[in-house]
C-alpha cells in the first residue's frame, strides 16, 4: 500500500474514534481529547516523512515537545462551534503547526531575531546548525502543503486549503521581511502584525469554515475573525516579551528589547496596549455576533461560541 493510502486510513481511524466521543465532551475534555489526537497525528506525519534522519531529528526538535498548539486548537474549536467536521479537520491542522514551527526556526536565526533560546531550550540553529535550521524550515513548508493534499477532504476543498495556506505563508514572509527592514522602510506595525502573525490565524479559521462547508460570505466572516485574533495574539506576544515572566516567554530576557525591535510596546505605553486589546476584543465580539447571525440562517450554528471563547480567554488572560 502506498504511503498516501496509509495516510488516508490513519485519518479514517482517527475519525471514527473521534466521532464517538467528541460530540459529548465539555470544552476542557474536548481540548484534552483533541490535543492528544493532534499529537498522535503530528507524530505519525513525522514518522512517515521521506526525510534523511539528521533532518528528521531537527524537525522533531522543532515540533516536540509541544508549544501552545494555539493555531490547530483555534481551528478545531471554531470548527466545533460552527458545526464542522472536526474529525476530518484534525489531521489537516498538522499543516498549520508545520508552517508555524518552520517560521519559528527561521525567526530565531542570527540574521532575523538572533534568539538562542526558544521554549526554554536552545533554538534549532544552536542545538544543530544554521544550515540544518534553514533546511528544516525549507522542508516543513512544502510538507505542510503535502499534508493537506493527501487528506480526506475533497479535491476542491484540498485546493482551497492549499491556496489559503500558501497565501498565508507568503504573507508571513512579507511580514517577517518588513519586520527586519530599517525603520524608514519597514512601514506600519499593524500591517506587519497582520502579515507575520494574523495571516496564519486567518487560514486556521478558513480551515474551520471549509470543514463546516460554509458559504463564501460566512467563510470570509470567519477569516476576518481569525485575522483579528491573530493580530491580538501578536500584541499579547509583544506584551509577554516586554512584561511577561521568563516562563511565559520561554527565554530568559526580552528578545525584542535586546534586538531593539519595534513592537506594540516600544511604540505605545502599557495603557495604550491594554486599550488596544480591549478594542480588539470588541471587534472580535462583533465578528462573533455577525457570524452567529449569518450561521443561524443556514442552521449551522450551535448557539454559542463556547469553544472559541475558551481560546480567546487563554490568549487575552496573559495580559494583566
Ligand atoms: C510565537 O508563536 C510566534 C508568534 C507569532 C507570536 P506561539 O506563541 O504560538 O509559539 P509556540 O508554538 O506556542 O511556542
Ligand atoms: C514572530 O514574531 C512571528 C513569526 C512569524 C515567526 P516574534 O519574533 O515576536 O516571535 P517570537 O517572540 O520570537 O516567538
Ligand atoms: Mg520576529
Ligand atoms: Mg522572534
Ligand atoms: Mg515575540
Amino acid at each position: 500500500m502506498n504511503s498516501d493510502r496509509i495516510t488516508q486510513q490513519l485519518f479514517k481511524k482517527y475519525s471514527i474514534y473521534n466521532m464517538l466521543v467528541s460530540n459529548t465532551l465539555n470544552i476542557q475534555d474536548f481540548e484534552q481529547h483533541v490535543i492528544a489526537s493532534f499529537e498522535a497525528a503530528l507524530q505519525s506525519v513525522v514518522e512517515r516523512m521521506k526525510c534523511v534522519d539528521a533532518l528528521k531529528s531537527v524537525i522533531s526538535y522543532a515540533l516536540f515537545p509541544a508549544g501552545k498548539r494555539i493555531r490547530p486548537l483555534f481551528s478545531l474549536c471554531l470548527s466545533r462551534d460552527i458545526g464542522g467536521d472536526t474529525d476530518k479537520l484534525l489531521p489537516v491542522t498538522c499543516a498549520l503547526e508545520f508552517a508555524h514551527c518552520a517560521s519559528l526556526i527561521h525567526d530565531d536565526l542570527p540574521e532575523l531575531d538572533n534568539d538562542d533560546v526558544r521554549r526554554g531550550r536552545p533554538s534549532c540553529h544552536k542545538a544543530f546548525s544554521a544550515g540544518m535550521a534553514l533546511l528544516a524550515g525549507d522542508f516543513m513548508v512544502p510538507q505542510a502543503l503535502y499534508i493537506i493534499s493527501t487528506s480526506s477532504f475533497t479535491a476542491r476543498e484540498r485546493l482551497d486549503l492549499v491556496k489559503s495556506l500558501s497565501a498565508a505563508f507568503t504573507d508571513l514572509c512579507n511580514g517577517q521581511a518588513l519586520d527586519i527592514l530599517p525603520d524608514d522602510k519597514r512601514g506600519d506595525l499593524g500591517l506587519i502584525h497582520q502579515l507575520k502573525t494574523g495571516a496564519l490565524f486567518k487560514t486556521a479559521s478558513r480551515f474551520a469554515a471549509v470543514s463546516a462547508d460554509l458559504n463564501d460570505k460566512a467563510t470570509t466572516m470567519c477569516e476576518e475573525l481569525g485575522l483579528f485574533i491573530g493580530v491580538s495574539f501578536q500584541i499579547v506576544d509583544d506584551f509577554i516579551d516586554r512584561f511577561g515572566t521568563d516562563q511565559d516567554r520561554g527565554r530568559p530576557q526580552s528578545s525584542d528589547s535586546r534586538n531593539k525591535k519595534h513592537t506594540y510596546f516600544s511604540e505605545h505605553s502599557l495603557e495604550e496596549g491594554r486599550a488596544a486589546l480591549t478594542r480588539m476584543q470588541e471587534k472580535i465580539d462583533q465578528c462573533l455576533k455577525d457570524l452567529g447571525s449569518e450561521l443561524a440562517k443556514t442552521g449551522h450554528f450551535s448557539g454559542s461560541f463556547e469553544s472559541v471563547r475558551y481560546i480567546l480567554n487563554r490568549i487575552f488572560s496573559k495580559v494583566h
